[in-house]
């Protein structure tokens, strides 16, 4: 047996007996609970995350994710076997290296892989012969055998000779009551045969389901594919809406008719736009390197471009609306009902809530919100018009004050009924209204 295939055997039976340890590279909405997740299935694991704020609050047991179960983490803490910390060189203890930093766009729209190379160049700084490193974060084919296994070669160790290197793309859904990490497929691939073996096996021990593909490619491929047939229908959606508003037809009636066919058919809800930190980044990943390549990418701009323009729809449907009751919008309060970029969660990252508030703020009409997941909205770097703003109570006295009410996230913790009782004028985005009433009208 080669030294490498021993290597990975010692691995592979550490991991079954979980008498073995992980570090988990970033804590945010995708790491911490994969990170717990491994805890729970029996792991050592050190969580590491370059904002020490972050480590202080997650270490006193307090919630950073607003969906996540903050009984889980306290519990991880007790076990003994979860620590999360900002100290780099913990990361030579693991076994097993999990990166999950974000990848974000640049303001130009492509690849900003810095935060994937700091946490690259991190490990290569403590890394040992032996050990597994996974990228989990979205990017374009090509990553992880490109800059992150350069970066790990710093090191002086050689992928596949004297560490695993694997990618298995994250596809967590926050908020999804219905599925969670553990039975979520696990896409994995490895560098090479061994890599895709110890990979296998560490994953195996915690998710129900992996699913091995051939290359490092298919796998980065596979997940931006994912996310691009999610915007690009969702775009469908929102061009089927605005066709069938001008004629006179309830796109939610005609979805829901749709949805009934058992094969063929996918239901996506249209919006006030797209939101998060997936379906309106992932596809500049791919637009980006297949523009390299010389390859069109007519679908996934085209997707962006419908996407991006449904707050000013909104705002149309708002303006309409206001005029039928003689307000005009310069002059008109309007309270935002959700800022999160979807329902459930607290996350407000590339929500079309900012587009409409910023748009909005511009044209004059006094701007308040409420969202029972986000007490606070912070002062934005990418909407520096929008000033800090704090979540309003949703009182009678608040709703009966606004000319309207523009329901951007259909949280289900909101009253809808109790909206539509006082409110003069309903901006239903989300199809949360399904009888007509005079005071709702669809956007
Ligand atoms: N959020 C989702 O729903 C989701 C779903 C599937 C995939 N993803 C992908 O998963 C990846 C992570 O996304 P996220 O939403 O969890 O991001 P996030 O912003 O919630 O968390 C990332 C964390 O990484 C930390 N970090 C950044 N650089 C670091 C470094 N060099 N060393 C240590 N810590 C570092 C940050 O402080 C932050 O806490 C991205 O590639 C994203 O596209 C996200």
């Amino acid at each position: 047996m080669s030294e490498a295939r021993s290597l990975a055997a010692e691995l592979i039976a550490r991991f079954s007996t979980r008498d073995a340890t992980v570090a988990v590279i970033g804590l945010g909405y995708v790491g911490l609970p994969l990170a717990l997740l491994f805890v729970d299935r029996g792991f050592r694991v050190l969580g590491l995350d370059s904002d020490g704020e972050k480590v202080a609050r997650i270490q006193r047991g307090e919630r950073t994710i607003g969906h996540l179960d903050s009984e889980r983490l306290r519990s991880a803490l007790a076990s003994r076997r979860f620590l999360a910390t900002d100290d780099v060189t913990r990361l030579g203890e693991a076994d097993a290296i999990v990166i999950s930093v974000p990848t974000p766009v640049t303001r130009r729209h492509e690849p900003d892989l810095g935060d994937v190379e700091a946490a690259a160049r991190t490990v290569a700084r403590v890394l040992r012969r032996g050990q597994l490193v996974v990228l989990g974060s979205t990017t374009y084919p090509g990553t992880t055998n490109g800059v992150v296994r350069q970066e790990l070669e710093t090191s002086g160790l050689t992928a596949g000779a004297d560490f695993f290197l694997a990618y298995s793309p994250e596809r967590e859904d926050p908020g999804n009551l219905r599925y969670s990490t553990a039975d979520i497929p696990k896409l994995v691939a490895g560098f090479d045969p061994a890599s895709g073996d110890v990979a296998c096996a560490l994953y195996a021990a915690i998710v129900e389901t992996t699913v091995r593909v051939g290359s490092l490619e298919v796998a980065e491929a596979a997940k931006l594919s994912e996310n691009v047939f999610r915007a690009v229908n969702i775009a469908l959606s929102n061009e089927l809406k605005i066709i069938f508003d001008r004629m006179g037809i309830d796109v939610w009636e005609v979805l829901d008719a749709a949805a009934t066919k058992p094969f063929g058919y996918s239901r996506f809800d249209p919006g006030p736009g797209w939101g998060g930190h997936c379906v309106p980044v992932d596809p500049f990943y791919l637009a980006w390197k297949a523009r390299e390549l010389g390859a069109p990418t007519r679908f996934i701009e085209l997707a962006g471009e419908i996407n991006v323009a449904m707050p000013g729809f909104v705002l149309e449907k708002l303006e309409g609306g206001l005029a039928e009751r003689g307000t005009a919008l310069r002059a008109s309060r309007v309270l935002v009902l959700g800022v999160a970029y979807k329902k459930d969660i607290d996350d407000t990252r590339e929500s079309p809530a900012f587009e409409l508030m910023r748009r909005l703020f511009e044209r004059g009409a006094d701007v308040t919100y409420h969202d029972p997941h986000v007490p606070h909205l912070e002062h934005q770097r990418s909407w520096p018009e929008l000033p800090e703003l704090r979540s309003e109570p949703l009182t009678e006295e608040r709703i009966t004050r606004a000319d309207a009410v523009v329901i951007v996230t259909n949280h289900r913790a909101v009253d809808y009924e109790f909206v539509r009782r006082h409110a003069r004028l309903v901006i239903d985005t989300r199809g949360v209204f399904r009888d007509p009433a005079p005071n709702v009208v669809r956007a």
